[in-house]
């Protein structure tokens, strides 16, 4: 039985959050938050009215996952192919939305506990938005709950190319490229997200099936969820939903998976028994 349900979830988030096992809560969620576009144009709006909308779809779900104490949720809020992309228009005015967010939303993540990182190639951002982003991740640095973390101007092979600089950089600065060791720990100790476990779960809203540049090395083990729903239209209950399939998956890590494993092992203790060698 659930004990008590979390402050502040409405009648459908506690429905669905009842059904959820709380020991096996994903410990990272990153959300692809696709479909403003088309939810404006379904409107006859302009695109950016989608991204407008977009931001109380970010409050909800950052809302949710934290009060459900999810302890890590990244979102892709915009790539470096949407910034080198898109019309100047539009990206002025994501830029002015991030601003006016960070800027609003300091309060709350603070009533929330909750840590504000970012990943992507900060440097390359307008000057404003970057103090803007420096002066909302110091204001939230001593929480101690979820770690909510933005991709800006991000692109996973970009990580993966500035890991590979930062490793080879880090060997010459200790003692020269003799020093330089590989493997796949100290990969991850050079991606931006070197503070983060890898995600157990991938969203992706707007029922696309792509990773679009995503996390690529991060999400390699993780559970994928599609859902049809609108980014402008996404909710906490919606996430919620997402945890709920997740749970109901199996993951084996390459491995043979419960079923599986407890069927090898019968007929290996049968054969044994028998005296009769397995089939391989
Ligand atoms: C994808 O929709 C969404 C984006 C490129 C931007 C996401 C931004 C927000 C949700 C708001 C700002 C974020 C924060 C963190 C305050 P799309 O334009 O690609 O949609 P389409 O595929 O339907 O055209």
């Amino acid at each position: 039985m659930q004990a008590t349900v979390p402050a502040g979830l409405d009648r459908k988030e506690t429905e669905v959050y009842l059904r959820l096992d709380l020991k096996r809560l994903p410990r990272h969620i990153a959300i692809i938050m696709d479909g403003n576009g088309r939810w404006a144009r379904r409107r006859h709006l302009p695109r950016v009215a989608g991204h407008r909308a977009g931001v109380s779809s970010v409050r909800s779900t950052v809302e949710t996952a934290a009060r459900v104490k999810i302890p890590a949720l990244t979102l892709y809020a915009f790539s470096e192919e949407n910034w080198k992309k898109r019309p100047r228009s539009e990206v002025d005015f994501l830029m002015g939305l991030l601003s006016r967010y960070l800027k609003q939303e300091v309060p709350t993540l603070n009533k929330n506990n909750i840590r504000l990182e970012y990943i992507g190639r900060q440097h390359e951002l307008p000057a404003e938005v970057q103090q803007r982003m420096e002066w909302a991740r110091q204001a939230t640095e001593t929480n101690s709950g979820m770690v909510l973390t933005l991709a800006l101007n991000y692109s996973a092979r970009s990580e993966i190319v500035d890991a590979f600089r930062s490793l080879v950089d880090a060997a010459a600065r200790n003692g020269g490229l003799d020093h330089l060791y590989v493997d796949e720990e100290s990969v991850s100790r050079h991606l931006y997200t070197r503070h983060l476990p890898d995600p157990d779960l991938v969203i992706r809203t707007s029922g696309e099936m792509r990773l679009s540049n995503f996390l690529l090395w991060q999400l390699a083990y993780a559970e994928i969820y599609v859902t049809p729903t609108l980014w402008p239209d996404f909710r906490g209950v919606h996430l919620l939903e997402g945890i709920a399939e997740y749970q109901k998956r199996e993951r084996r890590y390459g491995g043979l998976g419960q079923v599986q494993e407890h069927a090898q092992e019968h007929s290996h203790s049968h054969h044994e028994r028998a005296g009769t060698k397995p089939p391989s």
